[in-house]
């Protein structure tokens, strides 16, 4: 089965957006690695963004019958949204990798907690998109 690869609100506007929080790589390039990451391990990415809360719900619910592991940048949604985490622990067993871009704890406090990281297996904060391929290699080697 494919890993599932999403991204959160604003997201496909990397690269334009606060390059100085979040760097000049595109939404494209992070997609890119993911999927050469998968392939060099033998598997496949699935990478999708959305703006929209309920969208990325309804992805997780996918994930959690069609593919073998999660990798989130959940955005902004990180920091409010509990119906992410309540998809994610209906998710038993599947590896769930958190990341983001910029090391959220370097920024403003209402960015420190993540409701993610309560279900998350791992989390990788401020490696920018190199983060994304140590998160496919995460999944990976916990999926043996
Ligand atoms: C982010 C950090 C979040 O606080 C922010 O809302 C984002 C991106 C990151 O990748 O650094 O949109 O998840």
């Amino acid at each position: 089965a494919p890993l599932m690869v999403l991204n959160g609100p604003n997201l496909n506007l990397l690269g334009k957006r606060q390059p100085e929080v979040y760097g000049t790589d595109t939404l494209a390039d992070v997609e890119a690695l993911c999927a050469r990451t998968a392939e060099k391990l033998g598997g496949r990415a699935d990478a999708r963004q959305s703006n929209h809360e309920g969208q990325l719900v309804d992805w997780v619910h996918e994930a959690r019958e069609h593919h073998c592991g999660i990798v989130i940048n959940p955005a902004a949604y990180s920091h409010t949204s509990v119906a992410l985490l309540d998809a994610l622990q209906a998710c038993e067993g599947l590896p769930v990798v958190e990341v983001h871009l910029s090391n959220i704890h370097k920024r403003e406090q209402f960015r420190h907690h993540s409701y993610v990281s309560l279900r998350a297996d791992a989390v990788i904060a401020g490696c920018g998109l190199q983060g994304y391929g140590f998160a496919v290699e995460r999944v990976a080697a916990l999926l043996g």
